[in-house]
């Protein structure tokens, strides 16, 4: 996969206050990338520069090596999808006429409109007979925000934007919603810029995690890079900061054996925990286990729960089928 994104010694001045300062970023064909940082650190103008609805003040954003400020706006946007934290939908729209606008825009023929429809209706679990013609004040919050996903998604954007999509969400919706992004990202292979403020939820999702902190990157890594090799203490500390709860996980793939972290548990101390790829066969499992005493097991985001050397057979045998 080759490069979407490219930032080139980006710069972003409002006023006179630098709030973006030489940003250079490479983000891949097909990749889930997330930008976490704290409130104010340029997150939302970093991606709000993509589509112009911020322009730079100096340096280059360049999509498929074409410099972005050479495209015009309208024709520049007609590719990327862009979700916000309060999505609107249109009110005198049903569902199906919502996710349809972009579509329709672009031309696409009306039948494969309504298959597609269908399809991320049933793909985000909102049976589209029981959901196409409803109107979005029939609709919970959370299922708004899913409309707002798919409405994003059906015209098959060159890359999607979402702004803290989940921010205003119950947990539980929340992590559905993430549940929804990453099963959508794996069927479709789009490229997703994701922003967050939340660390875990930037570990869940990304396959890579630029971190920033008042208008620079300071880490762009995948999520376990950053949980073992933390740039500096800023970074350290912020990831740290995420392991509020008791257990928390470091997602290494989405489904699969993953390295835990107990902090209540001063019995197992972290050289006990080895983390796994999903992709690892029986015997890279046995070879591990070995040295290892215990395996955290993660599906989608739940923990499981940890495995020692003698539950993690009976793990395998009932796990390795799918
Ligand atoms: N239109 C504007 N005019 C002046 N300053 C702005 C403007 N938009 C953003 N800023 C400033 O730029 C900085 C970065 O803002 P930005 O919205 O990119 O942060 P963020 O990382 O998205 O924060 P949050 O997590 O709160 O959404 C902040 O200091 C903000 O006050
Ligand atoms: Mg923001």
């Amino acid at each position: 996969m080759g490069k979407l994104i490219e930032f080139q010694n980006v710069k972003k001045d409002y006023q006179n206050q630098t709030v973006i300062n030489d940003l250079n970023l490479t983000v891949d064909e097909g990749e889930l990338f997330v930008l976490v940082g704290a409130s104010g650190s340029g997150k939302t103008t970093t991606l709000k520069m993509i589509n112009r609805l911020e322009e730079l003040t100096s340096g280059k954003i360049f999509i498929k090596d074409v410099d972005i400020s050479n495209v015009s706006k309208r024709e520049l946007r007609q590719n990327i999808g862009y979700v916000l934290q309060q999505i609107a939908l249109f009110p005198t729209m049903t569902v199906a006429e919502n996710i349809a606008v972009i579509p329709e825009m672009k031309g696409m023929a009306k039948k494969q409109i309504d298959e597609i429809t269908d399809e991320l209706l049933n793909e985000a679990g909102l049976e589209p007979t029981d959901y196409r013609d409803r109107f979005p004040q029939e609709l919970s919050g959370g299922e708004q925000q899913r409309v707002g996903i798919l409405r994003a998604m059906a015209a098959q954007p060159q890359m999607i934007l979402m702004d803290e999509p989940f921010s205003a969400l119950d947990p539980l919706s929340r992590q559905q919603l993430q549940k929804l992004v990453l099963k959508i990202h794996a069927k479709y292979h789009n490229t997703i810029v994701f922003v967050t403020h939340d660390m875990n939820e930037a570990i869940k999702l990304g396959d890579r995690i630029g971190v920033m902190k008042k208008g620079e990157l300071l880490q762009v890594d995948t999520p376990l890079e950053i949980a073992q090799n933390p740039k500096d203490k800023f970074v350290r500390d912020f990831f740290n900061a995420s392991l509020a709860k008791d257990i928390y996980d470091v997602y290494i793939s989405r489904v699969g054996l993953i390295q835990g972290y107990l902090k209540d548990r001063p019995n197992v101390t972290e050289d006990m925990i080895k983390q796994l790829d999903s992709q690892l066969t029986l015997r890279d499992v046995f070879a591990v286990l070995k040295d290892f005493e215990y395996i955290s097991v993660v599906e989608d985001t739940k923990v499981l729960g940890y495995l020692n050397r003698q539950q993690i057979i009976s793990y395998l045998s009932q796990h390795e089928k799918d």
